[in-house]
């Protein structure tokens, strides 16, 4: 992984977690819109105790329409919380979120102090740069409270800390993993990557196998994700020697067309017992995006 979370690390953020949490009356938690159970950490749920929250699913842009549909219906009846579907480079959103932070606020009489969480490379620092119009936190990853944080006025009662608080991805699910990987969310390092290219394209196979055969002009899905992975190799040239499919090279050509989104629109998850416009498979866990102590019951 680019960043090695080991025990110590968490430890570390967990700390300055629970530091800006202390001072915060709304939680903003962002996932990515193409798997967002996998890319939330369930740790947030006790942590932010019983703050209210919104969920930003990011990078929406990315994602299929129809899925993150069903997710904001599954989040809002079953989770019982806001979730919004978002391009944290839009600059439109601003104002719909200061809104509902400002409806969330358990305190009416004064500011809100919003607090932007999640792991990395989800688009924490884009958001609170579009937020604050300006450049204010780095696009990278930096846990927060590196340096002096401070809030971020975003106009009409609501202010955002300038440094996110950084959650660490979670790998214990092995199929989470996986997704996280397929999108970027874990360093290479962590993943071979012809192992996740398998993986991405043994998804496509069964989720969106237009899309792969269209991207890759495959005449159809049959076969093993070895075997599509040579032929997708093949077309694109994607040589060693003579003849011979340099699968490494063609892994990260695969990797890095779903991650742009030239593979199309697609989520790696679906809300459970839900009719996906692409049967998807759903996810089998549900749990990080649970009801908080705050939150009422499903109706
Ligand atoms: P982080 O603070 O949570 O670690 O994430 P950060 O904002 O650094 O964003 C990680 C990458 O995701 C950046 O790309 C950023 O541009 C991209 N990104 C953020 N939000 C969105 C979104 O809604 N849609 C899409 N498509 N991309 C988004 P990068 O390639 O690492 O950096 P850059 O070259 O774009 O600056």
């Amino acid at each position: 992984m680019a960043i090695g979370w080991y025990p110590g690390h968490m430890a570390k953020a967990l700390r300055e977690l629970e530091t800006v949490m202390r001072k915060t009356d709304v939680v903003i938690e962002v996932v990515d819109a193409r798997l967002p159970v996998s890319s939330a950490n369930p740790v947030l749920t006790e942590l932010r105790g019983p703050r209210p929250r919104v969920v930003l699913m990011n990078k929406s842009d990315l994602a299929d329409g129809a899925v993150t549909r069903q997710w904001v219906r599954y989040l809002e009846r079953v989770a019982g919380v806001s979730a919004l579907p978002v391009d944290a480079r839009e600059s439109q959103l601003a104002r719909k979120l200061v809104k509902l932070c400002r409806a969330l606020n358990p305190h009416e009489d004064r500011v809100c102090r919003a607090l932007i969480v999640g792991i990395p490379n989800v688009g924490k620092s884009t958001l609170i740069n579009t937020l604050a119009g300006r450049s204010v936190a780095a696009v990278s990853n930096k846990p927060a409270v590196t340096r002096e944080t401070q809030y971020v006025d975003l106009k009409n009662g609501v202010h955002v800390w300038d440094s996110p608080g950084m959650l660490w991805p979670n790998l214990k699910d092995q199929q989470g993993a996986h997704r996280l990987a397929a999108t970027g969310a874990v360093g290479e390092k962590a993943f071979d990557v012809t192992e996740i290219a398998l993986f991405i394209v043994e998804y496509m196979v069964v989720a969106y196998p237009k899309l792969l055969m269209a991207r890759y002009k495959l005449a159809s899905c049959e076969g093993s994700s070895l075997s599509l992975l040579e032929a997708i190799g093949r077309h694109r040239a994607c040589f060693s020697r003579k003849g011979v499919v340099d699968l490494e090279r063609t892994a990260h050509l695969v990797t890095q067309d779903l991650r742009t989104g030239k593979l199309g629109h697609v989520s790696l998850e679906a809300p459970p017992e839900t009719e996906l416009s692409a049967d998807a498979p759903p996810v089998e866990a549900v749990d990080e995006l649970s009801p908080g102590p705050s939150e009422p019951e499903a109706g």
